[in-house]
């Protein structure tokens, strides 16, 4: 299987709304990520991820040439500068094959180096089973369970925080 990171493309559109319009997907992550996910959310997030000021933050994921998600990281600022937040999707009939995996690896090492962070994070749904494996996968560490902190869906759930350091 040929994985790869890429820029996002205005031409990336079609693809994004056929492989993000999925509720399994939409139901394990924030709300800004719609179901059914439309054509407008699509333009507002490709304007979002080609913009030249976030063009070093979001990457499509391609399999064997093929569009089949997206992954971010996104640096804070002020005092929390050395601190950078994950962030990623991807299509479902290519759940469970280590890709993300992979992805996860990739972007936290641009992370560190690039963006000169120390720490990434990711928060997770107490009930995003999945995510929390990939993370420790990749090398990530419990730093924290926030109890019935989120609510997604009329639903409250616990927060996990996930993280890894450039030691
Ligand atoms: C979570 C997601 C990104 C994982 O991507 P992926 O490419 O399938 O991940 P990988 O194949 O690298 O690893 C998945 C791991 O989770 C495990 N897993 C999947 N579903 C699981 C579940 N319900 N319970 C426990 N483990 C689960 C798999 O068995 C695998 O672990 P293993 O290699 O030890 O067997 C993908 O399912 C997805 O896009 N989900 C919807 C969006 C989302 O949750 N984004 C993250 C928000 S924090």
């Amino acid at each position: 299987m040929n994985f790869k990171l890429r820029p996002w493309r205005k031409d990336d559109l079609d693809s994004l709304v056929k492989h993000a319009n999925n509720a399994n997907i939409a139901r394990n992550i924030t709300d800004r990520f719609p179901h059914p996910y439309t054509l407008e959310a699509g333009e507002q997030f490709i304007e979002l991820t080609t913009s030249p000021e976030n063009l070093d933050r979001f990457r499509v994921i391609e399999v064997d040439g093929e569009f089949a998600g997206g992954i971010g990281i996104h640096p804070h600022d002020d005092i929390f500068r050395l601190n950078a937040e994950i962030a990623y999707w991807l299509t479902e009939p290519l759940w469970n094959k280590g890709i993300i995996t992979k992805a996860i690896q990739e972007m936290i090492h641009y992370g560190f180096t690039h963006f000169g962070v120390t720490r990434i994070f990711g928060t997770v749904l107490g009930s995003n089973l999945g995510s929390q494996r990939v993370l420790e996968k990749a090398g990530f560490t419990l730093e924290n369970k926030i109890s019935d902190s989120i609510i997604k869906y009329e639903k409250v759930e616990d927060c996990l925080i996930y993280g890894i350091r450039n030691v």
